[in-house]
């Protein structure tokens, strides 16, 4: 079945069931806008001794700001900011109004640790139950979470918004993929909340059980916490009969819920512009860019109580785009990957992302992969390591891999190396979140 949206009947009730901000003028939001801007950037100074150091340092005050474009004289809020302030040192509110801890798990040194009121709290449920509606969710229907429960902010952030917008929620959590098939099998969910990464292996998980994935009832699917690509949408879309759209956030701004593609459109994500306000700059000099440029995104917290933030810089690449299906509020472009992934492979910028896309252009790939990056002499090499659908010894792989090789070099210019796997080979990480490259170039001190 292909998925042909034009012919589907405009459903009057997403119009009339949208939030009153969702449906306000640019004008209007950007009113709201510079209102709750001074509020947080007052909150923020005269309750965390880390704004008020670096507000001082970079000579600006909270009564500075007047208008949006003066927020650019504000410092910026880093990754290292939050460990320096390792565990609580960014709260703006006494550690017992805090309702709720979350932090990432951290590859290296510290975790990252965010805390939440009960008001954020409620707003966190709101924005996810906005984001849950524009993919496509309505009230009733069931929805099986699969994002990871605990400190990730992933399981518990979507579990109730979904609550919120008066879904059944099955809250599955992570792994154990055959009771998850069984699971979607028994209870019919309407709906998938998972990282695009462990949809794959769901993928595998019903062709193991010898059960066609088009049969489920899945009729949506909400993705993210990675980049992923529209080569990937289209492949879930197609296996399993159903919408796929992207949701976007990350814990220093709140979690899931910041941004959210609308499943009429399908257009890149509107920002929830009335909590988060996004700015994009250029990586190296700062410098804010204009709208339709791309470049680093850059968030400040509109409303938080508990972790306002400040201009914090994500690493994620994208650009602004002007709103469509809301039109007060922007979008941003699906997110291409970090910069802390791009690779320089021998002076050429290669993303992740992009050998994903000729990956899902083969006949035989299951989305599966990992770049290795290692040195050969005083030369980087980069393989790619891909895992096929079915059987290896059904396929012809030196072919298909001098194919891969021929076709990276061909788009992206760069030469490769590529090696086949077996179905589940690759290691997966337990949030779902699968590693996409891994250096193993030594050291330089
Ligand atoms: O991944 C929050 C989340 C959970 C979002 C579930 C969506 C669904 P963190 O663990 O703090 O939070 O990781 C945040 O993940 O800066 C991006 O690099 C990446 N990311 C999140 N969503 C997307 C997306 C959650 N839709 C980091 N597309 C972010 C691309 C994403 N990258």
């Amino acid at each position: 079945m292909s998925l042909d949206l034009t012919e589907r009947p405009l459903d009057r009730s997403i119009v009339d069931n949208l939030d009153a901000v969702e449906r306000a003028s640019r004008d209007e939001i950007i009113a709201l806008q510079t209102q709750r801007l001074a509020q947080t950037l007052r909150h923020a100074y005269d309750n965390v001794p880390h704004y008020r150091a670096a507000f001082d340092k970079a000579g600006v005050k909270p009564d500075d700001f007047r208008e949006l474009a003066d927020l650019r004289h504000f410092p910026f809020t880093v990754k290292t900011d939050l460990r320096d302030n390792y565990p609580f040192g960014l709260f703006a509110v006494p550690r017992e109004k805090i309702a709720r801890l979350h932090g990432s798990s951290g590859t290296t040194g510290k975790p990252v640790v965010v805390g939440y009121t009960a008001n954020d709290l409620d707003m966190w449920a709101n924005v996810v139950a906005r984001s849950l509606r524009a993919a496509g969710l309505r009230p009733g229907m069931m929805v099986h979470n699969a994002y990871g429960y605990g400190l990730f902010t992933g399981g518990l952030g979507v579990h109730y918004g979904a609550e919120r917008l008066g879904c059944s929620v099955v809250p599955m959590s992570g792994g154990m993929t055959e009771r998850q098939v069984q699971l979607i099998q028994d209870f019919k969910p309407d709906a998938i909340m998972v990282t695009p990464s462990y949809m794959l292996t769901l993928l595998d998980g019903f062709a193991k059980a010898g059960l066609d994935p088009r049969d489920s009832s899945l009729k949506f699917g909400i993705f993210g916490a990675e980049p992923w690509t529209n080569a990937m949408r289209l492949e879930i879309e197609k296996t399993f009969g159903l919408d796929a759209t992207d949701i976007y956030g990350l814990s220093e701004v709140i979690g899931p819920g910041v941004a959210q593609e609308c499943v009429e459109t399908k257009d890149g994500l509107h920002i929830w512009e009335d909590h988060f306000y996004p700015e994009v700059i250029d990586p190296v000099t700062g410098e804010v860019l204009p709208e339709g440029e791309k470049g680093e995104l850059v968030f400040t917290s509109l409303t938080k109580e508990a972790f306002p933030i400040i201009r914090y810089r994500t690493r994620d690449l994208t650009r602004l785009l002007p709103g469509t299906a809301r039109p007060g509020m922007r979008r941003m472009e699906k997110i291409r990957g970090r910069s802390d992934d791009m690779i320089i492979l021998r002076g050429v910028n290669v993303f992740p992302t992009q050998i994903e896309e000729l990956l899902f252009a083969t006949s035989w790939s299951s989305g599966h992969y990992q770049l290795e990056l290692s040195r050969s002499g005083r030369m980087d090499e980069l393989t790619v390591h891909a895992e096929v659908k079915g059987e290896l010894t059904a396929l012809d792989a030196d072919h298909a891999m001098q194919e891969l090789v021929r076709r990276i070099k061909a788009n992206l210019g760069v030469s490769t190396h590529a090696v086949l796997h077996e179905q589940g080979q690759l290691e997966r990480s337990l949030t779902g979140k699968i590693k996409r490259v891994v250096d193993r170039r030594p050291k330089e001190d």
